[in-house]
């Protein structure tokens, strides 16, 4: 049933008309275990959610909201593996690239999603033993990844992101505008006989991947390069268009991993080079542990649901439009531009699964910048502007390097910057006065790695499929950026 269609969601807007006397520091004062209710573990991720707008009333009222709006029955269609992309007549199966090969999970699984899972590891396979021999090959000093949309964004975060993790002794460049001046500022720093293409597109037809990829081709031919095959591979469903193109090495994968959830299919094969096959599994070992934490964890305990619950909150009941990501971590710094596809391409719709169009809004615009950096730019407008924007802070407790005093800064301006956008201060005078009571999400990582990374990526996945489900949209289809 469409969310509006709930009697949840009648509850949930006559809770809305008392709202506007919430306050968060009074919400604080007044419940003594407020902090702890809103508080858990998810695997990889700590999540504090108590200095939201929201409280237990409220949060009681959207879990009824995920149960009369059929959230867990259309998640658990998702790991059956049914056709829930209905506009596209497609599975939605990106969480089986994570999946383990065997054992009673992988036993439990429908006869045909069992047959996929084997296609899954031999791609797998064949990938991480690829990505190993490159990262062996000291010829290979740059690879270069030429891609756009769910293609790039995703390796090219999660490469920057781990990049202490990284083989020593290689470049990789990301290469998505149709814009020459992209790919040409690429080209000056290489050398043919040292570099490896690799050309991602799930579909091998799109008009900048292509522009680029035969721009490339022709000018490692210019160079002298000759051999093709070990100079260029491609990750594509489209496995003809890469021979026709005259690519030999491809590594597949298929129709029901949409391009925003391909990062874990041979689409991350600049993320394998990067930090290894170990390290590639760790990412998606990382990933599944969510998979199954959205799958089996109660809903009150489910991070997921509970943070997709809450942008329906933000966006529906109290009409906050946007969303702000400030990552305090410099390796995260890709990381708003990666969620802003996931969250505004599966959720950007204005119609319904059967195509009605809907009284209410979906997805909220995504932003950010890494902090410190945001604090010096447009924290002034989340302190005090006139538009209440929550904020979702990502933050690290371990570095990995050891510069002294660095580490301590950051996590306390992060800390601070939460504290101070709800308690505010007071200035009778007018211009120094912060309302304060401005909402905020606080998700703590132990270390940034493979695992925990993963973990992190597949909780936004899951949080989009949940605001998307009792948005009563499909989630998995992008007929706007197609017509664009
Ligand atoms: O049309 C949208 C889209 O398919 C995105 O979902 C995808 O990330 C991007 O275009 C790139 O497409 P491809 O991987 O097929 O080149």
């Amino acid at each position: 049933m469409r969310g509006d269609q709930t009697a949840a969601w009648q509850g949930l807007a006559t809770l809305a008309k008392d709202f506007s006397s919430f306050d968060l520091r009074t919400a604080f004062a007044s419940d003594a275990g407020r902090a702890a209710h809103f508080s858990q573990e998810a695997p990889g991720v700590f999540a504090d959610l108590s200095k939201n707008h929201w409280d237990a009333k409220i949060e009681a009222q959207l879990l009824a909201l995920a149960t009369q709006a059929g959230v867990l029955s259309h998640r658990d269609r998702m790991f059956q593996g049914e056709a829930i992309n209905a506009t596209e007549q497609r599975a939605v199966m990106h969480w089986l690239l994570r999946h383990p090969a065997q054992g009673a999970a992988a036993d439990a699984l429908p006869v045909a999603v069992k047959s996929c899972l084997k296609d899954v590891h031999e791609t797998l396979n064949a990938m991480l033993a690829y990505a190993e021999k490159i990262r062996s090959d000291a010829d290979i000093t740059d690879v270069v990844n030429i891609g756009i949309g769910g293609s790039d964004l995703g390796p090219q975060m999660a490469v920057m992101a781990l990049q202490s993790y990284a083989v020593k002794g290689k470049r990789f460049h990301f290469v998505s505008n149709v814009d020459g001046h992209e790919l040409d500022a690429v080209l000056k720093g290489l050398k043919a006989d040292n570099t490896l293409f690799l050309v991602a597109s799930k579909t091998f037809t799109t008009l900048e991947t292509m522009t680029n990829a035969l721009s490339a081709k022709r000018w490692f031919e210019a160079q002298g390069g000759t051999d093709v095959a070990r100079h260029f591979a491609a990750l594509t469903t489209n496995v003809a268009a890469a021979a026709e193109f005259g690519i030999t090495t491809t590594f597949g994968f298929w129709d029901w991993v949409g391009g925003r959830y391909s990062m874990w299919s041979a689409i991350g094969l600049p993320v394998a080079i990067a930090i290894g096959a170990q390290g590639f599994k760790d990412l998606l070992a990382g990933a599944h542990a969510m998979d199954q934490h959205f799958q089996t964890a109660p809903l009150e305990a489910n991070l997921p649901v509970r943070l997709g619950l809450l942008d329906v909150w933000y966006r529906n009941f109290l009409n906050y439009t946007s969303r702000s990501i400030a990552p305090y971590h410099s390796a995260l710094r890709r990381v708003p531009a990666y969620l802003q596809q996931l969250e505004m391409e599966s959720n950007g719709k204005r119609v319904d699964r059967n195509g009605h169009a809907l009284p209410y809004g979906t997805s909220p615009v995504l932003w950010g910048e890494p902090g410190t950096n945001g604090q010096h730019a447009y924290f002034q407008m989340l302190h005090q502007g006139t538009d209440i924007v929550p904020l979702e802070f990502i933050a690290v407790k371990k570095p990995t390097h050891s510069l002294k005093d660095h580490h301590e800064l950051l996590l306390a301006n992060v800390i601070a910057q939460a504290q101070a956008l709800m308690q505010g201060k007071s200035d009778a005078g007018g211009h120094k006065h912060f309302t304060g009571n401005r909402p905020s999400t606080f998700l703590l990582l132990d270390e940034l790695t493979p695992a925990s990374l993963g973990a992190l990526i597949a909780l936004q996945e899951h949080r989009v499929f949940v605001s998307g489900s009792v948005w009563g949209i499909n989630s998995f289809d992008q007929w706007g950026v197609e017509l664009g």
